[in-house]
This record gives C-alpha cells, structure tokens and sequence, in this order.
C-alpha cells in the first residue's frame, strides 16, 4: 500500500504580511477608509500619499464622499499627508 502525502500540510499562515517599515494607520482611519472608500474604486493603500493629496480630486472626493470634517482629518493621516489642510 503506497503512503499518500496526507501530512503535507502548509505550516505557514499568512497573517505577518504587514510590512515593517511604514508606521500603522490608527484603526479607526483604516475602518473609515474601507467603509468609505471602497465603493468607487479599491481602497487606497495607507501612507500612499506622502508627497499629498491636493487639488481637483481632492475636492472632487469631498463633494462626494459624504464625511465630517474629522473623518477627512482621518483619512488624510490615514494617506498620509500630514500637512494637509481640512480646509474650510
Ligand atoms: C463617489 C465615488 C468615490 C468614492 C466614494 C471615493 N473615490 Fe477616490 N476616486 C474616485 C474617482 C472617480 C477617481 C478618479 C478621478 C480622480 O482622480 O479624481 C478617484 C481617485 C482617487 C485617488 C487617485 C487620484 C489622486 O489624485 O491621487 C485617490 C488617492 C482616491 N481616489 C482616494 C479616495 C479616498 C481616500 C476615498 C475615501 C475617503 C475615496 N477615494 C472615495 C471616486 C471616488
């Protein structure tokens, strides 16, 4: 009787995928950012935006994303652009 490989198990969970060099978004940004953002387009990756996020579409997005101006604070840091005014 031939042994079949049935202990062949995959060992390793891919749950340390984070990667190490860039400081985590607080929780709440990137819960904001997944319930917000996903709908039009994928989620933009934290700290993606270091060299910031101004200009048309960022007027755009605050036309229609509907969110407080705390949350956009939020995403901002979440996008990491962190002298970006909540402006008016
Ligand atoms: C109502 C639909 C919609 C939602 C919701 C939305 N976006 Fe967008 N987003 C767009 C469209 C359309 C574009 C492409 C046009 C553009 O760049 O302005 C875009 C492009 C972008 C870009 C790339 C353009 C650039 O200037 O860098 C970023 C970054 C971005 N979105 C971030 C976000 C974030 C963060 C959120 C959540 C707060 C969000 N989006 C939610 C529609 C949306």
């Amino acid at each position: 009787m031939a042994v079949l490989a049935a202990g062949w198990v995959e060992a390793a969970p891919r749950a340390a995928a984070a990667p190490a060099a860039v400081p985590a978004p607080a929780r709440s940004a990137v819960a904001l950012a997944e319930r917000k953002c996903g709908t039009c387009h994928a989620v933009p990756s934290a700290r993606s935006r270091r060299s910031g996020w101004v200009g048309a579409s960022v007027k755009m997005h605050e036309r229609r994303v509907a969110m407080s101006r705390e949350e956009w604070a939020l995403i901002r840091e979440y996008l990491g652009e962190s002298s970006a005014t909540a402006a008016r």
